[in-house]
């Protein structure tokens, strides 16, 4: 058995949820390794459905929950959802959560931060989540951040929330935006620490055990390859790495734990926020695409731009992020289609390119270049083997295995959790 990492293969929101909490179900440990409570999806069980943030999607399914050094993470939002899910009758306790002591915290500055500049963008702003990501990497690699382990060190914290706060107040104040005050924070990350430090820990070790001792790990990424720092559609990026090497980094681990890499592409492509969308629809068919497949983002509620599968982009993915296998979900919302186009390149200012440059300009000139398939009548919601599935959708998801040059390891035709199609099951060797 060898462990599995699981990360978006566009710009997030491919319908992760599902398979993560298919494949938590069969591990002994999920594992989060980056982004914060920007990234969200739903769970449902039984008839309970969970709104997760941060807390790592094993927990619903009883297992140990870890998230790792490479997390950021807002102590507040994480209590507030413990106490949400315990409403709903979870188990969240130091037994069944573990939280990098290494790990680093985002303050209600950082997201007045992120706010402030976005307004102060304008036209230009990345439309962010506003949560504060980006400032409280920012902080970590300026080597400025309060980390999980400084709760348990007053005099520690004090220091730093001075360097902080000479740092962010300056900024604030130059955007026209309110200040922040020392004793205020530093009482209330004291106020804070008994809740979590009884959390914290050095989760390497535990994960060294783990290893040791056969366990099967999965690492559940956020967001997706396109908004990776380094790889994706930079500014329009969110601020970590999503790529499946940050599983080992984000965690303390070898590169050698992160195991089968298993990237989930929508059978069409959605956006937030802002930046450039290649295959992006403006007309109806982008619209029928949004409300077929309740396009509405889980953390901000926000409308998701919609177009169709670009297979250049899901090919740069699949070698830049590491992916062994896809998952290909929402094949049925493309049910009824009368003809289909998937991507397979861009025109840009007359010269034709097989994957999106990194230049920002290029980006943002980057025209599809289209392969069109004749769409199919029957139904594939709720299929559950290829034979359930009329023949021209097997013949788009077999072309779409040809472009991406990677092979669709599991099919998701519906919400329902057994409404799959499972050619090889990632946790096997
Ligand atoms: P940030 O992560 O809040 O800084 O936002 C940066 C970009 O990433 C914005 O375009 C967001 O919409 C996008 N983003 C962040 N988290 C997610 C997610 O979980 N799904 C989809 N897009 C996301």
């Amino acid at each position: 058995m060898t462990n599995v990492t699981i990360i978006g293969a566009q710009w997030g929101d491919e319908g992760k949820g599902k398979v993560v909490d298919w494949l938590a179900s069969r591990a002994d440990i999920v594992v989060r390794f980056q982004g914060g409570h920007n990234a969200g999806h739903t769970l449902v069980v039984g008839n309970e459905t969970y709104k997760l943030s941060l807390l790592p999607s094993g927990l619903v399914r009883g297992k140990l929950g870890i998230i790792g050094n490479g997390v950021v993470i807002d102590p507040v939002a994480l209590l507030a959802e413990i106490d949400r899910v315990t409403a709903q009758g979870l188990l969240v306790s130091p037994e069944t959560l573990r939280i990098a002591d290494n790990a680093i915290l985002i303050l209600p500055l950082h997201a007045a931060i992120d706010s402030a500049r976005e307004a102060a963008r304008g036209e230009r702003k990345i439309g962010t989540t506003g949560r504060g990501i980006g400032p409280a990497y920012e902080d970590k690699v300026a080597r400025r951040a309060i980390r999980v382990c400084d709760l348990a060190e007053p005099e520690t914290l004090a220091a730093k929330l001075d360097e902080l706060l000479l740092h962010h107040n300056t900024l604030l104040a130059g955007l026209g935006a309110p200040i922040f005050n020392k004793q205020d924070l530093l009482a209330s990350l004291l106020a804070l620490a008994p809740r979590i430090l009884p959390y914290a820990e050095p989760v390497w070790e535990r994960l060294a055990i783990a290893k040791r001792a056969g366990e099967r790990i999965l690492f559940e990424g956020a967001q997706a390859v396109m908004l990776d720092v380094d790889h994706g559609t930079y500014p329009f990026v969110t601020s970590s790495n999503t790529v499946a090497g940050t599983a080992a980094s984000g965690s303390g681990v070898g590169p050698g734990t992160v195991g089968r890499v298993l990237g989930i592409a929508k059978a069409y492509c959605t956006r937030v926020g802002s930046g450039p969308f290649p295959t992006e629809l403006h007309d109806e068919t982008g619209r029928l695409l949004g409300e077929r497949g309740h396009e509405f983002g889980t953390v901000t509620g926000r409308k998701r731009r919609c177009g169709w599968f670009d297979a250049a982009l899901v090919r740069q993915a699949v070698k830049v992020g590491g992916i062994d296998g896809i998952a290909l979900t929402k094949l049925d919302v493309l049910d009824g289609f009368a003809e289909l186009k998937i991507g397979v390149g861009y025109l840009i200012n007359g010269k034709s390119y097989k994957h999106l440059p990194a230049g920002m300009a290029a980006q943002a000139a980057a025209m599809p270049i289209y392969e069109t398939l004749e769409g199919w009548s029957g139904s594939t919601r709720g299929a559950r083997t290829w034979a359930d599935l009329p023949a021209q959708a097997i013949k788009y998801v077999k072309h779409i295995e040809e472009l991406i040059e990677a092979p669709v390891t599991l099919l998701s035709t519906s919400p329902e959790r057994d409404d799959t199609i499972l050619m090889q099951d990632p946790f096997a060797d």
